[in-house]
């Protein structure tokens, strides 16, 4: 307790002078910096070695903080009652006073915005006095971390500090919704669509491509162990790690199994570690079994998919 008083305590020194830090979430672990400023901001882009057009998500304590940057709308108000802090984030419209980085919107007039939900991540929030912009903390193009060690294998020393929530438990990047204008989810992740509906009371589709509103990169390799994926498959070839949902009788060395049960929840959690864990077991490829394509495993799939294409 006294040890996390004192490390959100360096976090905030480091985040006042203009530094990069990881921070812990409940989703995948971010480098975060001082959205407001151009000199922290730019860092980030810097270390993930990211395309100055790919916007940044920038995290908030709550929505009252939000309102000195956004501007907020009814559906807005509906989603965050029921989901925040939680794995959803916002795209809403910039208000002209708002002192964001114009790095962290690449000069767009619209936000994306979330609340994180971990314990240490929140308290540094409610003591600094500017939101944090935060990517996942990884290399570009790359797998997201999930633990304090996973963003020290993608940064080394490179990074200052790193900020330990323990284990993330949702281990799946956010959802994204765009509330400007009719809403739509431009990316899939912790929360189902079907629990969006049911609070918005309508069908948000999903839209993959768009061209006014793209989420960058989002149809290049991403989410990637750096090997190749096969998807959808029943056996795994010689020497290639396999993935399963669950456990099985048969076992052997190079099967890997994501949960014990087939639960999907727990299988999302676990999949960036597994592709983690294989990976830094040098095998060469990786052949996944199919994975139901209903609730989280709809993300799950969508992850797969990125980190599959060749
Ligand atoms: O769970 C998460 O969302 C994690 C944690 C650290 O909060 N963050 C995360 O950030 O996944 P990142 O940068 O890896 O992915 C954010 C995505 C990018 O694809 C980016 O293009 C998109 O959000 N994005 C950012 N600002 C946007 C905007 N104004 N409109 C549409 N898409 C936006
Ligand atoms: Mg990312």
């Amino acid at each position: 307790m006294k040890k996390d008083l004192s490390n959100i305590k360096k976090s905030k020194y480091l985040l006042d002078k203009n530094q990069c830090i990881g921070i812990p979430t409940e989703t995948v672990y971010g480098l975060a910096a001082n959205a407001y400023s151009n000199q922290a901001t730019s860092k980030i882009f810097f270390l993930k070695n990211r395309s100055k057009k790919n916007p940044l998500i920038v995290h908030y304590f709550n929505a009252k903080d939000l309102e000195r940057d956004c501007k907020i709308n009814l559906d807005f108000k509906k989603l965050y009652k029921k989901f925040c802090p939680g794995p959803i984030t916002f795209v809403l419209r910039l208000k002209k006073e708002s002192k964001i980085s114009k790095n962290v919107t690449n000069g767009k007039k619209t936000l994306a915005v979330r609340f994180p939900n971990n314990k240490l991540t929140r308290k540094l929030l409610s003591t600094l006095k500017y939101p944090l912009a935060a990517p996942s903390a990884n290399i570009s193009s790359k797998l997201s971390p999930v633990s304090k060690q996973d963003v020290f294998e993608e940064f080394g020393k490179k990074l200052k500090f790193i900020l330990d929530g323990g284990r993330s438990k949702i281990g799946l990047e956010s959802t994204i919704i765009n509330l400007c204008g009719k809403p739509q989810v431009l990316r899939l992740g912790g929360i189902e669509i079907s629990k969006i509906n049911k609070i918005l009371k309508r069908k948000i589709i999903y839209v993959k491509k768009n061209k006014k509103i793209s989420v960058p990169g989002q149809n290049k390799l991403h989410y990637s162990p750096g090997i190749p994926i096969r998807l959808n498959k029943k056996n795994p070839k010689k020497d290639e790690a396999f993935i399963l949902i669950r456990k099985k009788k048969i076992s052997s060395i190079n099967y890997f199994y994501l949960t014990k049960n087939g639960n999907l929840k727990l299988a999302g959690k676990n999949l960036y570690k597994t592709l983690r864990k294989i990976k830094n077991l040098k095998y060469k490829s990786i052949a996944v079994e199919r994975i139901p394509n209903i609730g989280i495993g709809q993300t799950i799939n969508d992850r797969l998919k990125r980190a599959s294409i060749k």
